[in-house]
């Protein structure tokens, strides 16, 4: 894991399309092959909306080469009428919808899981792996009604373009959602990120987003949807992307028993100060960010330095939207020494985080959303 030199798509990925992304920076370059990107915490919070050269980028697999002109997606499955469209078919046949969505990774927040006991062979990502945009595309239950679907229909499985082997075995990325989440009207086909087109590492030149779900759901380069009665085969719905409870090490699990990912948790997370930071007393402003998945309210976010004996309430800089992230800051006012500083948010519904980390470990390190805790130092005011 290194912070790079300009973040550039490795030149094997670049297309006949040229649309090649430069990354900022700053981002945190995870993996080279996959190329694996976050940004790191203190620039996760700098904007409501995520440009694109700070946007997280997840890939289990080499980018496809993508040849606009030759691209078809199909709609097959338990369906009266098959469809077969182009791009532009698509575009020209449905409405368009935009919807505000944060995209989440299961693995946000591993670093914090595998600092308690090791999770090898994934991704170590910190709160890096969250962006939020404004997608453009067309509603999926529209291009469902005009496929129409037949009785006994309960999941919707989605295929991309990017190939991967696992067992000498080649297949396509894949997943599925169930079919109330893919006739609720914010579950997108979606062919712009921000008002432009979807970036291709961000799945040109279509991608489902699914808001309010693991960022897996969210398949990029689609190709084909295929309505079923049961959920996807494919082995990133099958075998990973699955919950174990705490106490199922890697050499035990039974992936038949694991609990398929679909909808995340409610989450808060601290941008600033950043874990170590020293800073002079006075007050200090606290900001952070909270989601929560069920597409319901962040209703509040409460920090402490106490280990939850006493909380102070955050002050949000926006209105809730449903399925996007909600910035909120605080200042604090504390005598100087060292502080472990606590974040929890509360949603409509009243749920809110679990304390310990250790409730949530699994083997996988997935869906994380333990108080997000940041350890600081206060230090005296030089006299003057
Ligand atoms: N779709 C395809 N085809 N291939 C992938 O590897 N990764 C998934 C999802 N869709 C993936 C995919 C995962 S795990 C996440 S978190 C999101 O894409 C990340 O989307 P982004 O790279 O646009 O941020």
């Amino acid at each position: 894991m290194h912070r790079s030199k300009p973040v550039e798509l490795p030149a094997d990925q670049v297309t006949a399309n040229g649309l090649v992304l430069q990354k900022d920076p700053t981002m945190i370059v995870y993996q080279e092959h996959p190329w694996n990107v976050g940004a790191p915490a203190e620039c996760v919070r700098q904007t409501f909306l995520t440009p694109k050269e700070r946007f997280f980028v997840r890939n289990h697999s080499r980018v496809p080469a993508v040849d606009v002109q030759r691209y078809r997606l199909t709609v097959t499955g338990m369906v009266h009428s098959p469809l077969h469209l182009s791009l532009d078919e698509l575009r020209a046949a449905f409405p368009e919808a935009q919807v505000v969505a944060t995209l989440q990774c299961a693995g946000h927040r591993r670093k914090e899981l595998a600092a308690l006991r090791p999770i090898p062979g994934e991704i170590p990502w910190g709160a890096a792996a969250m962006s939020t945009a404004t997608w453009r595309g067309v509603p999926l239950r529209e291009v469902l009604l005009a496929a129409g679907m037949a009785a006994g229909a309960q999941h919707v499985a989605f295929l991309g373009l990017d190939m991967m082997e696992r067992g000498g075995e080649p297949f396509a990325f894949g997943g599925s959602i169930p079919i109330e989440k893919a006739m609720s009207p914010e579950t997108l086909l979606a062919y712009e990120m921000n008002g432009e087109s979807l970036p291709l590492p961000h799945g040109f030149p279509l991608r489902v987003v699914v808001p309010g779900y693991i960022g897996a759901r969210s398949v990029k380069w689609v190709t084909n949807v295929h309505v079923q009665a049961h959920p996807s085969t494919n082995y990133f719905q099958e075998h990973a992307y699955k919950l174990f409870p705490a106490h199922v090490q890697a050499e035990q699990a039974d992936w038949a028993t694991g609990q398929m990912l679909g909808e995340l948790p409610l989450n808060a997370v601290i941008c600033h100060p950043q874990e170590g930071e020293r800073m002079a007393a006075g007050p200090i402003r606290i900001e952070g960010y909270a989601i929560t998945g069920a597409g319901g309210q962040i209703e509040r976010v409460e920090l402490s330095v106490d280990e939850g004996a006493t909380w102070t309430s955050a002050t949000f800089l926006e209105p809730s939207s449903p399925w996007a992230w909600r910035f909120w800051e605080a200042t604090l006012t504390l005598p100087a020494g060292s502080y472990e500083l606590a974040v929890r948010a509360w949603d409509s519904a009243g749920r809110t985080q679990p304390q310990d980390a250790r409730q949530v470990w699994n083997w996988k390190g997935y869906l994380n959303n333990a108080w997000h805790r940041v350890k600081m130092v206060i230090q005296e005011q030089p006299r003057s």
